[in-house]
């Protein structure tokens, strides 16, 4: 697995000298793509190539070799040293024109991708948090004002010895900021999910540790997440702390607090795949069907509970699995299609958060594509009361419910809402149902 922080924003912003200094800093790779495009239009001007000539740009880009050494920070083009060449004026003047063309591109996003593959890495440029890298683990735009920007770029070029005027800089940058955010092709945009940071009246350490910290955040946060994915094996351990535990929560709970009462048990078979799907009330109610039934029934839960530490601990212990409804959670999924294949007994709310039905949150389709995914039958059931101590609790459970007929259509929406409405007009036909 790799991790990948993208940084993109305006020319001058400082993304370069920002992502060298966090590479050396945070042991990543750093790959500076707007080198790459440098590269390129430096080839095009040598070999006098025209930005409109794309038969020869295709023929250019068959052949060109970019090469960036990150240990020695040189840029080599065709096995030739450019590192000051690829900023001298005459490219910095072409670049932004050279890189809207979408050959070139194409042709880059597929470099930086490949070159990135397999390895931790920071990328900055104008389309990383946007193209190159959607799915990036941290994404930040930089900004800053282009005055701010023109006198840092004029200090840099004094330094190395770059002749220019902070006027021409400035004009440039403009030019270079329109081009750069009205290409039709990898435009410069703030993507949706990246963090804006703008850096006009920070210095470079400043800024530095302010991604810093983010990058060290999203890793804690990474290897929280791995941890709600650990399973504990199955041992004879496991097994009797699961039944110490179940037990105690019946006796103290369930049945002294709660006098909870089972309806129609008999529809929960004893063996073989099935779903249970309920109204969801309160916390406790999971727990409540968890204790009250022989079989282990391993719930569907929100991966941010596993973060609790005794909580975590109960659920793992139950073999729950836990989904990340933020993203496509495939981890989540292939484990309840596995669970399913072996037989277990799944427990899923379809309203998908606590009183759903009241907050006329529509029920989610969730149990509805494994039922149909994986050939089994859902047991509708409904919660009676209100989880105030003392008070009674109703667990009524329906006759397990068919779909065989729409086996094999979990891809099919229309299919999946009708069989979602079916299941939970069982549950409120079962949670209104007098006992
Ligand atoms: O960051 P820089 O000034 O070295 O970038 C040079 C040019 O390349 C700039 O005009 C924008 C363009 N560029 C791009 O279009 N996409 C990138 N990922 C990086 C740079």
């Amino acid at each position: 697995m790799s991790f990948v922080v993208a940084i993109d924003g305006p020319a001058g912003s400082g993304k370069g000298s920002i992502t060298q200094i966090i590479a050396e800093k945070m042991n990543l790779s750093c790959i500076d793509t707007g080198a790459m495009y440098r590269c390129v239009t430096l080839d095009m001007l040598n070999k006098n190539i025209a930005i409109e000539d794309i038969e020869k740009i295709k023929e250019l880009l068959k052949t060109i070799d970019i090469k960036l050494d990150e240990e020695n920070k040189k840029v080599y083009l065709n096995g030739k040293d450019v590192t000051d060449e690829i900023r001298s004026m005459r490219v910095t003047e072409k670049v932004s024109q050279v890189s809207s063309i979408k050959e070139i591109r194409l042709k880059l996003v597929e470099l930086q991708q490949k070159i990135a593959k397999n390895k931790d890495v920071i990328m900055e440029g104008r389309d990383i948090t946007t193209v190159v890298f959607p799915n990036a683990d941290v994404k930040v735009y930089l900004d800053a004002d282009v005055e701010e920007r023109a006198r840092r770029r004029y200090k840099q070029n004094q330094e190395k010895g770059i002749e220019s005027t902070y006027d021409e800089i400035l004009e440039n940058l403009k030019k270079r900021d329109y081009n750069d955010m009205h290409k039709e092709f990898g435009a410069l945009v703030k993507a949706d999910d990246a963090i804006v940071i703008d850096s006009t009246n920070m210095t470079i350490e400043q800024v530095t540790n302010e991604i810093i910290k983010i990058i060290n955040e999203k890793k804690k946060q990474i290897i929280e997440d791995e941890k709600v994915y650990e399973v504990v094996p199955d041992s004879k351990m496991k097994r009797f702390k699961y039944a110490f535990v179940k037990k105690l929560l019946l006796i103290f709970v369930y049945k002294l607090v709660y006098r909870i009462k089972i309806v129609n048990k008999e529809y929960v078979p004893k063996e073989g795949a099935y779903i249970i799907c309920a109204n969801h009330i309160n916390m406790l109610d999971a727990l409540s069907v968890v204790c009250t039934n022989k079989r282990k029934v391993r719930f569907i839960c929100k991966h941010s509970m596993f973060k609790k530490k005794i909580l975590g601990w109960a659920l793992k212990l139950g073999d729950t699995i836990p989904l990340d409804r933020d993203k496509n959670d495939i981890e989540s999924m292939k484990r309840t299609i596995k669970a399913l294949k072996n037989g277990d007994l799944l427990g899923i709310f379809p309203e998908g958060t606590r009183n759903g039905m009241e907050k006329n949150v529509k029920a989610k389709n969730g149990a509805a594509f494994f039922a149909l995914k994986s050939g089994v039958k859902v047991i509708p059931l409904g919660i009676q009361g209100s989880f105030k101590p003392f008070t009674k609790v109703k667990l009524v459970y329906g006759e397990p419910l068919d779909f065989s007929e729409y086996y094999g259509k979990e891809k099919d929406k229309e299919t999946l809402e009708k069989v979602t409405n079916i299941i939970m007009d069982n549950i409120v036909m079962l949670t209104n149902k007098k006992i």
